[in-house]
């Protein structure tokens, strides 16, 4: 038989970056493909659970048996999560923009040739932050981190501050960003488990059957 240790278990996944629109034809964006966030929706359906991805804009194929849901900002993003509650794991794997256009302008901003125009910028909602507190918190909510230095340092920091169970800290110095491969300190409040360097998906089937450890059967 299969090995299904999350069957009947609601996982909700966040993946991809967010674009925050300045104008109809104008967007602030980073650099994330997505791929580490569909590879792990792909290994929480293989091992059985109800996997809905809110994907925000990338160019990947949704794996099987998963629901996906796109969004194009932070805000949309953080609608969908909310209208997928209840989970009972969450993983954020989105890299969410920090900061939106304060006004998105309804016409393409034009080149006067003049003065250039200002950009003046929101904070957006931090969407795991929200779920750390909410009324239907997932029982194991899971962040991510990517730091450039300190990568276990921050991330301990970072489980206090959102209120979450797990950090998966990947430092993003070198090529991670939009690359094949990743490496990762999976940080809890028990201690830090790191998994070397690798290919996303082995990644993601790793992860998850750590996820399965703490909330499946089997
Ligand atoms: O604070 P920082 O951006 O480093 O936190 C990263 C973690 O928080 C990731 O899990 C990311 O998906 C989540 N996040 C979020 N909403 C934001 C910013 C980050 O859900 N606005």
């Amino acid at each position: 038989p299969a090995h299904r240790p999350l069957f009947g278990k609601r996982v909700l996944v966040t993946a991809g970056p967010t674009h925050e629109p300045i104008d109809p034809v104008r967007y602030i964006a980073n650099r994330s493909s997505g791929r580490q966030g569909f590879a792990i929706a792909q290994a929480a359906a293989e091992l059985g659970a109800d996997v809905t991805l809110i994907a925000g804009p990338v160019h990947l194929t949704t794996p099987p048996g998963v629901i996906r849901i796109d969004v194009e900002s932070a805000r949309e993003m953080l609608a969908e999560v909310e209208k997928a509650l209840p989970a009972d794991v969450a993983i954020m794997v989105a890299a969410v923009a920090d900061w939106r256009a304060a006004d998105e302008a309804e016409q393409k901003i034009k080149k006067d040739g003049k003065a250039v125009p200002p950009l003046e910028l929101a904070e957006n909602p931090d969407i795991l932050a929200m779920l750390g507190k909410h009324k239907q918190r997932p029982a194991l909510l899971i962040g991510f981190a990517a730091e450039t230095e300190k990568v276990v340092e921050h991330a301990q920091a970072k489980l206090a501050k959102k209120g979450c169970d797990w950090i998966v800290a990947n430092d993003v110095s070198g090529d991670v960003m939009g690359g094949a491969n990743n490496a990762v300190h999976i940080v809890t409040k028990d201690g830090v488990e790191s998994l070397a360097d690798a290919p996303k998906d082995v990644i993601a089937r790793k992860l998850m059957e750590k996820v399965a450890n703490a909330v499946g059967q089997d």
